[in-house]
């Protein structure tokens, strides 16, 4: 099954095969490719993940983690990402020229990072031009978002960055320029501004399909993060009513979000954080202690299932799960995995070689933040 030159021009498998397999043979389909390539064949997983996938990741961790890993690689080939399109997009970027990376789904993007795209930001850019001086506005992207807007933000002198370390970035904006223009996520830039003491009426919402955002020319002026209309489907589901009703159920629970939870609830709770920071709380949390956490369902669930001593619940009554990361399943996985075996890779996620460049640059900003 090694990519020999007698297999190279074979047609790829039929992804048919695959999702007419049971699990127990789609399992050891699977651990044979892992077996077969060894240390060239990295696979790296999102906290996201369904159980049934994420157990063959390599390393898993949320995307600051996931980019580090990335970037970090050294014996390998291949990345398969067990994730969405924006993460595979940002392993493209950081590692090295001679690795190639593999989505398992190509519909697996994410549709908060669809919610900005280059036009729209591009022409955002153009319209804040002719009212301020946008040398003084620095372009921050949420990882969540295409390699292209990165790569605005590479030229822009600009940066990127993720639900860890969006506090460190929005602080290094601010030593060099004025203003932020913040996107795609308005949540995680004003949860993080507002930690900063930036008031919301310095905090413009800017909609991409109205006049200058949305704001007057005074709302503008007087900014210092321009935040974009943009929000994430599954954790705008949590509201404040919920935090009240786990509260009122239970004085002792400890509410524990994602900052991509609205502004209300993320003051109602009582830590906030990114989906490696929500694995680590609970890890360390002391047995007997109760939780309510807001965030996708997988990873609540499975943290309930790995910690039976600790009484941890979803957030919401209702069922908030990603489903773009639940695209990457069994069958795409041992289909990607057995193509790449076999040297019919299918699923490549390139980032063309200028975009890449640019992407690297604001990437780079980022992870050189202490
Ligand atoms: P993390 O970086 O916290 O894992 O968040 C990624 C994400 O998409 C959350 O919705
Ligand atoms: Fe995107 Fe929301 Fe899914 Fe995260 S949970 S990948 S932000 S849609």
């Amino acid at each position: 099954m090694s990519p020999t030159p007698t297999t190279v021009d074979t047609e790829p498998l039929p992804f048919e095969e695959f999702r007419n397999a049971s699990d127990a043979e789609l399992n050891a389909r699977i651990e044979a490719v892992r077996r077969e390539l060894g240390s060239s064949l990295l696979i790296l997983g999102h906290h996201y993940q369904q159980d049934e996938v994420i157990r063959f990741a390599d390393l898993r961790g949320d995307s600051l983690k996931l980019s580090q890993l990335a970037a970090e690689s050294r014996d390998c080939r291949s990345i398969v990402f067990c994730g969405v399109h924006f993460m595979a997009e940002t392993a493209d970027v950081l590692s090295r020229d001679d690795v190639s990376v593999y989505l398992p789904d190509m519909s697996a993007g994410c549709s908060m990072a669809d919610m900005a795209d280059l036009d729209a930001v591009e022409a955002a850019w153009s319209d804040l031009s002719e009212l301020i001086d946008v040398e003084d506005v620095t372009p921050v992207t949420y990882i969540n978002s295409t390699a292209d807007l990165k790569a605005f933000c590479g030229r822009h002198g600009g940066i990127v960055c993720t639900s860890s370390n969006a506090r460190k970035v929005l602080e290094w904006a601010f030593a060099r320029r004025k203003r932020a223009l913040f996107f795609p996520d308005q949540h995680l830039g004003r949860n993080t501004a507002r930690t900063m003491g930036v008031p919301l009426d310095q905090m413009p919402v800017w909609d991409p399909r109205r006049e200058l955002g949305g704001n007057s020319p005074h709302q503008i002026e007087n900014s210092r993060v321009i935040l974009w209309r943009g929000h994430c489907s599954v954790h705008q589901m949590f509201k404040p009513a919920h935090v009240a009703q786990f509260r009122e159920r239970d004085p002792n629970v400890k509410i524990l979000v994602h900052p991509e939870c609205s502004m209300e609830v993320v003051e109602a709770a009582d830590l906030v954080g990114s989906t490696e920071y929500i694995l680590k709380t609970i890890e360390q949390a002391p047995a007997g202690s109760s939780w309510a956490v807001g965030t996708e369902l997988h990873l609540v669930n499975r943290l309930a299932k790995e910690h039976p001593d600790k009484t941890i619940q979803f957030l919401s009554p209702m069922v908030c799960m990603c489903a773009t990361m639940y695209r990457i399943d069994l069958p795409h996985l041992a289909w990607c995995l057995e193509n790449l075996a076999r040297g019919t890779p299918v699923n490549r996620v390139q980032v063309p070689d200028e975009t890449k460049r640019w992407a690297r640059e604001s990437l780079r900003r980022m992870l050189e933040l202490k």
